[in-house]
């Protein structure tokens, strides 16, 4: 059979994304806008969005940012940064904005911007019981930050210490386990309840650990959690093209600049949303299942929110394009997830 040349998808959405704020925001929002309606907006600012108001200032903010011809057609979900005095009547303002769709859990120091993350879940447990009575979900950065856990094991042991009692006594609470790494996450997704689903990011489909080190040292393929063996990477790409309703689209495009990637102390991150729906259409074509990519891009993340899906469509061809060296990014430079190099499909 000939290989598909084109392809038409309801337009995607992206259930998650950093945008950074300022002129960080306005350099990398029009590479998110152009490709996908939505994008759930993690709220791991240097100083947090903990709360409704600062989502709706964020959101302000996002929407000025956009490009005039863009402004009507891409819609910010907002999320509200967990804390460990976050209270229960936040929740109930943030489900009442028609703004705000989830609540992100950083575990205290696992990740970048995470350090006013939550240190004690338990303590958030009325904040959790108000998430589950008012359907707002959660979404769970899935790694314990224990140092003396390996890097490589913090996403299984936080399966085990901690998400498996949250899922346990929240049975009704949606939980997002967010860009999942491991053949782990993947079984414990498909074995629970519908009000548990993953998103998966592009990059961990298509790199397995040793993109780490491939001739040296690569900072632009550090992000966290970090990659992982092969066989994970290879669990990731099956249940992404399974059809499974539980798995969704979400590039966790995390933009840095270069001068912090290429760095003796290097930030977790990689920018991808100048290929967001072009990687994944590589991933699916590469796995024969192109048919696939549309549930997974932009049926499945609505319907897990109770959001409608979107009616624009977009067209994929398959059309190699050069990646540029490097981007503008406020008054810096980021380097693109496979800068330099091609990519094999093109947005018309
Ligand atoms: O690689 C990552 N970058 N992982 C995260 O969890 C955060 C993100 C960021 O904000 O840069
Ligand atoms: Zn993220």
């Amino acid at each position: 059979m000939a290989a598909c040349q084109k392809l038409t998808i309801t337009k995607p959405d992206d259930w998650h994304l950093h945008l950074r704020d300022y002129q960080f925001l306005a350099s990398v929002l029009p590479d998110t806008a152009k490709r996908f309606a939505r994008a759930i907006i993690m709220p791991n600012l240097k100083d947090p969005v903990t709360t409704t108001q600062l989502a709706g200032e964020y959101r302000e903010r996002i929407i000025s940012a956009l490009p005039s011809e863009l402004q009507k057609s891409f819609d910010p979900l907002m999320t509200l940064y967990l804390t460990n005095r976050t209270k229960a009547s936040e929740i109930v303002k943030a489900a009442e904005s028609g703004f705000v769709h989830a609540v992100k859990w950083y575990p205290a120091g696992a990740t970048t911007n995470s350090e006013k993350g939550v240190s004690d879940i338990v303590a958030c447990y009325d904040v959790l019981e108000a998430m589950q009575q008012t359907e707002v979900p959660l979404l769970v950065h899935g790694e314990v930050t224990d140092p003396n856990v390996d890097i490589f094991d913090r996403e299984k042991i936080f399966i085990d210490q901690f998400l498996t009692n949250i899922i346990k006594n929240f049975p009704d609470l949606k939980v997002v386990f967010e860009h999942i790494t491991t053949e782990q996450a993947v079984s414990l997704v498909e074995s629970t309840s519908s009000n548990v689903g993953a998103t998966i990011t592009a990059h961990h489909m298509l790199m397995n650990r040793n993109a780490l080190f491939q001739n040296g040292i690569r900072p632009h393929h550090y992000c966290l959690p970090v990659l992982k063996r092969e066989i994970h990477r290879k669990a990731l790409i099956k249940a992404a093209t399974s059809g499974n309703k539980k798995f969704f689209l979400g590039t966790d495009s995390a933009p840095h600049t270069q001068l912090t990637k290429e760095n003796a102390c290097g930030c977790a991150g990689i920018y991808t949303a100048h290929g967001g729906i072009e990687f994944y259409a590589e991933i699916f074509d590469k796995a024969g299942v192109l048919d696939k990519l549309e549930a997974f891009s932009s049926f499945h993340g609505p319907d897990f929110y109770g959001l409608r899906r979107n009616k624009d469509k977009i067209t994929l061809s398959r059309r190699r394009h050069k990646i540029a060296d490097a981007f503008p990014f406020g008054d810096e430079t980021c380097i693109p997830f496979r800068a330099g190099e091609n990519l094999e499909w093109s947005i018309d």
